[in-house]
């Protein structure tokens, strides 16, 4: 059993990475926490609640926590996730309600109630988790295991050219969170997933179509390059037809970007990592975020030669497999779908 506990701000990709995760057996939802970044705190927490209905796993605690980043003013990103954060997806209202507890104190009751037990995956600014390691700096060594979604270190940014997106938004948490971590022994250290690889987890159009065939849908999902933008799937599989309508903003966003007709789907990897079941490699590194320079907000730098002469802080994902990472997500994916929704 994998005993998770999320911060996300969904987001298509952090749509992709529940769906993944609620399509394994072995994972338990401890509690689901909101940050905002890809879409503000409200919006964040009902697409979370809407997915994880959607994916069969309804009653799972959905908290919201700060409302803002700790130092700087908020900035969502409608143009690269959409107005409501899932692109052209538009799920059913939830009808579970957002948590009356905090974030940060759905986070720390937790750890102290399992300690040693729980894996964390968060796929979102650091804010919450940083408002949490304030109210109980043990909570890195609380944690089995710490997943993180962010940076970008020998490799350009997407939101800077230098910085990575969830550590931009708020850069002040990030580098409180990866300073909790120091000296802690190697097993304890964050494994961060930074666009170093995590823009290597390319999904295409050709993805969705055999996850509409492991589905076991009657006709093949078909998002293709030529055909309008913001068209509408018609598959008679809710959990394909609103993957395939938040995907294809996703391919519309990166092609506008010249990155091709193509999504890279960051959180979805990283929710591998968390559970275990994706294929990866890593580097021990002293990570450490810019928060002064304005040329440079938010830049991450990873020290892998000691040369700054600090304990390591991370584990860095050096080297993933893509093709192994599709079939599992298609396989998994595909199957939910099907034990949800065939008819
Ligand atoms: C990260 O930023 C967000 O837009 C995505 O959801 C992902 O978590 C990638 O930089
Ligand atoms: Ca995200």
């Amino acid at each position: 059993m994998t005993r998770l506990l999320l911060d996300v701000d969904t987001g298509i990709d952090d749509a992709l990475a529940l769906a993944y995760l609620a399509s394994l057996p072995e994972v338990e939802f401890v509690a689901v926490t909101a940050t905002p970044g890809n879409a503000g705190l409200r919006q964040v927490a009902l697409n979370t609640l809407a997915m994880l209905e959607l994916c069969g796993r309804p009653g799972v605690e959905v908290a919201v926590g700060a409302e803002v980043p700790l130092s700087v003013p908020l900035v969502t990103t409608p143009e690269t996730h959409g107005p409501q954060g899932l692109g052209h997806a538009v799920l059913p209202p939830p009808s579970g309600s957002v948590s009356a507890r905090h974030a940060a104190d759905v986070w720390v009751e937790a750890a102290r109630a399992h300690p040693g037990e729980l894996t964390a995956l968060i796929t979102a600014p650091l804010t919450n988790f940083a408002l949490a390691i304030r109210r109980e700096p043990r909570l890195p060594e609380l944690l089995k295991r710490v997943v993180i979604m962010g940076g970008s270190f020998y490799h350009q940014g997407n939101t800077t050219p230098t910085a990575e997106w969830n550590t931009h938004v708020d850069p002040h948490a990030a580098k409180e969170v990866y300073a909790a971590f120091r000296g802690l022994p190697e097993d304890r250290l964050p494994i961060v997933c930074s666009l170093d690889t995590t823009e290597r987890i390319e999904m295409r159009p050709e993805h969705i179509r055999l996850l509409s065939a492991a589905a076991g849908c009657a006709v093949e999902e078909l998002v293709l390059p030529e055909q309008p933008e913001g068209l509408r799937s018609t598959s008679e599989n809710p959990l394909v037809r609103h993957l395939s309508d938040a995907l294809r903003f996703y391919f519309e966003f990166h092609r506008h970007y010249d990155q091709g007709y193509l999504a890279h789907v960051h959180d979805f990897f990283a929710a591998g990592v968390a559970a275990g079941t994706l294929e990866y490699s890593t580097r021990t590194a002293t990570v450490d975020v810019e928060v002064e320079s304005t040329l440079l907000m938010g830049t991450t730098v990873a020290d892998y030669r000691k040369l700054w002469g600090h304990p390591p802080n991370a584990r860095v994902v050096s080297g993933n497999n893509p093709e192994q990472a599709f079939q599992e997500l298609i396989r998994s994916v595909g199957a939910l779908a099907a034990r949800l929704y065939e008819r």
